[in-house]
């Protein structure tokens, strides 16, 4: 496969979406751009995001079953660059932040376009990452402003350290392609057996 096709899938993304997440009394956050509807359903509204294995938040999410996702406007760079830069494992990344705990427990930005509260009912395993789909149980925000995409992430401030995230980001992608084939049958806890 050439680097080419690799560029060309970059194109493939959704909006970028802040995630929180609770274990115990620990929170966290982190930035994805993984983030897709995946319910036609006006009353059963789900959506599924993708979260690699490396990640702090993965397990988090995978043991408490809760995430809220936030779609950012677009003029939350800072945002972005706070959750999708560092590790939970390093820190507190949501000290200082404006939220409050919302019924799953995980926390709720004030400021964001939107926010949805889910309980994963389902999830797959990719090799490198887990595909979590998400059940909404509350969701709030005015949808005012112009949501963040990717594009306003790559034109937007520069990241600081960025020798560092390019050094973080080719680490991320050798985990990927070893763990690509990797994959385990994962049958999510909450669901029926029959
Ligand atoms: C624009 C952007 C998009 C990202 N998309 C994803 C993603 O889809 N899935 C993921 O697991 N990490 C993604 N990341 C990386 C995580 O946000 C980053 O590794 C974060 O520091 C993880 O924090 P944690 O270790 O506290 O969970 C993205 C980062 C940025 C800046």
């Amino acid at each position: 496969m050439s680097a080419g096709s690799y560029e060309l899938l970059r194109a493939l993304v959704s909006p970028v979406v802040a995630i929180t997440t609770r274990r115990g009394e620990e929170l966290n956050g982190l930035i994805v751009n993984s983030a897709l509807r995946a319910s036609l359903s006006p009353e059963k509204l789900r959506l599924s995001i993708i979260v690699h294995k490396f990640n702090h938040s993965h397990d988090m999410i995978f043991e408490s079953g809760v995430f809220t996702a936030h779609i950012l406007r677009a003029d939350q760079m800072d945002l972005v660059i706070r959750l999708g830069t560092a590790s939970g494992r390093d820190g507190d990344k949501l000290g200082g932040m404006p939220y409050r705990l919302g019924a799953t427990g995980a926390p709720i930005f004030d400021d964001c376009y939107a926010f949805f509260e889910c309980r994963v009912v389902n999830a797959m395993d990719t090799g490198g990452s887990t595909f979590f789909l998400g059940a909404v149980e509350s969701a709030g925000g005015d949808g005012s402003g112009e949501v963040m995409t990717s594009k306003h992430v790559r034109t937007g401030v520069p990241i600081e350290n960025q020798e560092q995230y390019e050094e973080d980001l080719a680490r991320g992608q050798r985990f990927a392609t070893e763990m690509a084939d990797r994959m385990r049958a994962l049958v999510w806890r909450d669901l029926p057996r029959e």
